[in-house]
């Protein structure tokens, strides 16, 4: 009984909260969180189930072009328009030898996946993926193989793709069609190495440091200006720090993936999750500043190839929702809108910890875990592909300060997700704010150190229900909505509907230096 009237009154005492606070949203543009990167909209492709066989590419379809393009996921990915596209792996990277995917097709290896299951063709090798980042007009991200792999292996792919000389390799990409060379400039070394399960060789980290170098040295001699990024590990504090001190100098950026998935009859967990990627970043950035300089002491002069000139940052080569459903491992994954909710708060976070971030790519593009999905017949956008196209859409350049003050859904997690975006050259900020809440919000949008002249426009996304999907058996049928409204007048305040993703862009008319 004594049990009953606590329970009621606790519930009491919150739906009072969940009603009667008020909401604020703060944004303060002298407090600059950092530059952000346009590669933090970046996406992956793997020899993983259907993501590239099936997924992106196909032959002897009339979905798909003369290379093998399916067209109708071609249209999408270019909806999306990732400024990144990282290949072939993730984890099959430990079999993946690239020289069986280059040259006539008929030449090509098919060999088993042994990572994933299935077959690996081979057929969407290095120059397929080549031309469909040229296609969608993206940064191409190679991870090479360091468990299988050699040091020399990995150095001929740089110079194949890269090289400008009359050597061997240079000159087999000329004779593939390609005179001109790829430059990639973003090479990883390995995928979560760290890993034990997994098929690799380096699960201790010194292991790591050692045999990574020989890797870095004949790759960076083939081509000095490449960018590396090696392997972190966000559970493993300790490889982090041998990793960093390892490698400095030689290395760009260091790994960090992020994967978040729902507690069973909890639907909100994964926005905590979310939360907890917050905490998570802030302590990997200041793991990496303790334990690398922002400028490289004491450089070999005698490694006859320059160590970075920045200070290292976070390539956020994997993230996503892994809801663990249907095989291969639980990948192939049915969005609810709670995940497109949950993917805009995702990309609020990346926003906040912009300064930090160099890259990041949704994992993965097609089928697996994916914005995409396709059958033989048909392809259909899921619901976490609105939020990443719209945020990639209203991009600007810097990420600043701003808080939120509104009523919690439950004890930790509060009805607002918020972050800010401006662009000091064009006056304008954007805010982005996902409203968690089923029930509508109003709320006070306070401007610190700036001077608002109009709110231009605002893009509203929103579902029928939270748990709304868009399948493959009505691939026509599209349960987000996609609202554009120009507004052009001031406004101080604004009303949020439950379960909404709002983009607002402000023009400003005077910014506090
Ligand atoms: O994206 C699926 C898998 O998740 C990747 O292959 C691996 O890197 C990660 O564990």
């Amino acid at each position: 009984m004594k049990k009953t009237f606590i329970t009621l009154f606790v519930s009491i005492l919150f739906c009072h909260s969940l009603y009667a606070q008020k909401s604020e949203i703060t944004v303060d543009t002298s407090v600059s969180l950092g530059e952000i990167s346009p590669f933090v909209y970046g996406q992956f492709i793997e020899y993983m189930g259907r993501c590239i066989d099936g997924g992106i590419y196909e032959e002897d379809t009339p979905l798909s072009d003369e290379r093998g393009f399916r067209t109708d996921v071609l249209e999408k990915v270019k909806e999306l328009n990732p400024p990144m596209l990282r290949f072939p792996g993730g984890t099959v990277i430990k079999t993946f030898h690239w020289e069986d995917g280059i040259g006539p097709k008929y030449e090509r290896k098919p060999k088993k996946n042994l990572i994933w299951g299935g077959i690996n063709t081979y057929r969407f090798g290095t120059c397929e993926f080549i031309e469909y980042c040229r296609e969608i007009g993206c940064e191409p991200v190679l991870v090479i193989n360091l468990s299988t792999g050699t040091p020399d292996e990995a150095a001929n792919w740089v110079d194949y793709c890269n090289g400008t000389e009359n050597t061997y390799y240079a000159n087999l990409r000329r004779s593939h069609g390609y005179p001109e060379p790829f430059n990639v400039k973003y090479w990883a070394l390995g995928n979560e190495e760290a890993a034990e399960p997994d098929a690799g060789r380096h699960q201790d980290p010194h292991k790591y440091v050692e045999d990574v170098w020989h890797f870095i040295k004949l790759m960076k001699l083939t081509d000095p200006s490449i960018k590396l990024i090696a392997n972190g590990e966000s559970q493993h504090t300790e490889w982090n720090k041998i990793i960093l001190k390892g490698l400095d100098g030689a290395i760009d950026y260091i790994s960090y993936h992020a994967y978040v998935g729902t507690d069973q009859g909890k639907p909100y967990s994964i926005f905590k999750k979310i939360q907890g990627t917050d905490n998570g970043l802030t302590n990997f950035a200041n793991l990496i500043k303790e334990n690398s300089p922002e400028k490289v002491q004491n450089w070999k002069k005698w490694y006859r190839f320059p160590h970075r000139t920045e200070p290292i940052k976070i390539a956020m080569d994997e993230w996503g929702i892994w809801e663990y459903q249907d095989p291969p491992y639980g990948t192939t994954n049915t969005y609810e809108w709670r995940h497109g909710l949950a993917t805009a708060c995702f990309l609020n976070t990346i926003h906040r910890h912009a300064g930090n971030i160099a890259m990041a790519n949704w994992a993965q593009m097609v089928n697996i875990l994916a914005p995409i999905m396709t059958s033989e017949q048909a392809s259909v956008r899921q619901t976490v592909f609105f939020p990443l196209k719209e945020y990639r859409a209203h991009l600007l350049n810097e990420s600043v300060s701003v808080n939120a003050t509104s009523p919690l859904i439950e004890e930790g997690l509060q009805s607002l997700n918020v972050s800010a975006a401006i662009d000091r050259e064009k006056m304008l900020l954007t805010l982005y704010i996902v409203n968690i809440n089923p029930k509508e919000v109003k709320t006070a949008i306070n401007f610190t150190n700036c001077k608002v002249d109009k709110l231009l426009e605002t893009t509203i996304l929103s579902a029928s229900a939270l748990n709304a999907k868009n399948t493959l058996k009505e691939p026509d049928k599209n349960v987000v909505t996609t609202t554009q409204a120009s507004i052009n007048k001031n406004v101080k305040e604004i009303t949020l509907k439950g379960e909404t993703v709002t983009i607002c862009q402000f023009k400003l008319a005077e910014l506090a230096k």
